[in-house]
């Protein structure tokens, strides 16, 4: 049974990482969000800086690339070889518009030859790394996914993550089980499931329906309760003063790479998207907080919410 976290652009680089292994440790893994390979830059900026080893020193990281390009592609991939990776993974799920229109993430599942194309590409080098994918279950409909799966399993993709939704859903609604199913039925590849495993219980839940699958990812709900993995594997539940620890550490991690309020403050404020929901009575600190416009405004009010608000018993993170 293990636990990933999976990859949240603008929230789980690096500095949040190496925080969330040192204070929950607990995943047994790391996606890093997406670096977009092109054939000109096949990795290098922030996604090079997310991914050197200096910065992830003893954290079980995957990074993940994204591209339609297997020129693109290659070069990166073995430049995480040549760093001392043994996985890299493909993201076949960004529903972003920008991707979407240039055929990449989940975009490229619109284009199953080309897919396959770039597969046999990637699997005819001799990479010397793992190769893995990320991916919805099509772009505008699930009847799609049969046709997306069968090329998948040409390949010896290392491990299948499934996020059962199709593009068009976003991160919204319910999450289409029936072609998880499918793809537990049809396939030989390994699976992993992700997709609203907002706690312990959700996880365990999963592991019952699917006994074959034995490796989970949780993005959101793991944002909103570091302790998950822990959970998971027995430990204790989340508690408030622990939560407060890990936010004013990530606030001083962050003042201390990013340059000025602005980008800091950008970033504690997502967070708070997910982690208020875990809080009872919480809509006026968190108010507060979104209206924030320095840091001195910010800290206010989030120390408020941390005396202020108590965590709901067996709180979770949902999706409205
Ligand atoms: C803000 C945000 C950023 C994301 N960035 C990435 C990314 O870089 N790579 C990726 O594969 N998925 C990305 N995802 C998708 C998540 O990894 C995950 O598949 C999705 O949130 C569903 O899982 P969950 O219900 O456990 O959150 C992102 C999702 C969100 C909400």
């Amino acid at each position: 049974m293990t636990i990933s976290f999976a990859p949240l652009e603008g929230i789980t680089g690096y500095i949040f990482r190496n925080l969330h292994h040192e204070m929950f440790p607990g995943a047994d893994s790391y996606y890093t969000p997406f670096w977009a390979s092109t054939v000109d830059s096949p990795l290098a900026g922030r996604g090079l800086s997310d991914m050197l080893p200096e910065n992830n020193q003893d954290i079980p990281v995957i990074p993940q690339l994204l591209t339609n390009q297997a020129a693109a592609f290659l070069p990166a991939a073995r430049m995480l070889r040549d760093m001392g990776y043994e996985e890299v993974n493909l993201n076949l799920g960004c529903p972003s518009g920008t991707v979407f229109s240039k055929k990449k993430g989940s975009g490229f599942l619109t284009q199953p030859q080309e897919m396959d194309r770039f597969f046999h590409e990637v699997f005819s080098a001799d990479l010397g790394i793992k190769v893995s994918v990320k991916t919805r279950v099509g772009a505008d409909s699930p009847e799609e996914w049969a046709d997306i799966l069968a090329v998948y399993d040409r390949y010896p993709i290392h491990e299948l993550t499934i996020h059962p939704r199709i593009r068009k859903d976003f991160y919204k609604g319910e999450v289409r089980m029936e072609t998880f199913r499918y793809a537990a039925e049809h396939t030989g590849l390994p699976l992993c499931y992700n997709g609203d495993l907002n706690s312990a219980q959700d996880c365990r839940d999963f592991f019952v329906a699917f006994p074959s699958v034995t490796h989970v990812m949780a993005g959101r709900g793991f944002v909103a309760n570091p302790a998950l993995a822990r959970e998971l594997k027995g430990g204790p539940a989340l508690n408030k003063a622990e939560l407060q620890t890990f936010h004013d550490r990530l606030v001083a991690a962050y003042q201390e790479t990013l340059f000025g309020d602005r980008p800091v403050l950008g970033k504690m404020k997502e967070l708070w998207f997910y982690m208020g929901v875990m809080f009872q009575g919480a809509d006026k600190p968190l108010k507060a907080i979104r209206k924030a416009k320095s840091l001195s405004d910010y800290s206010f009010a989030a120390q408020a919410l941390f005396r202020d608000c108590d965590l709901i018993p067996g709180g979770k993170f949902y999706q409205d």
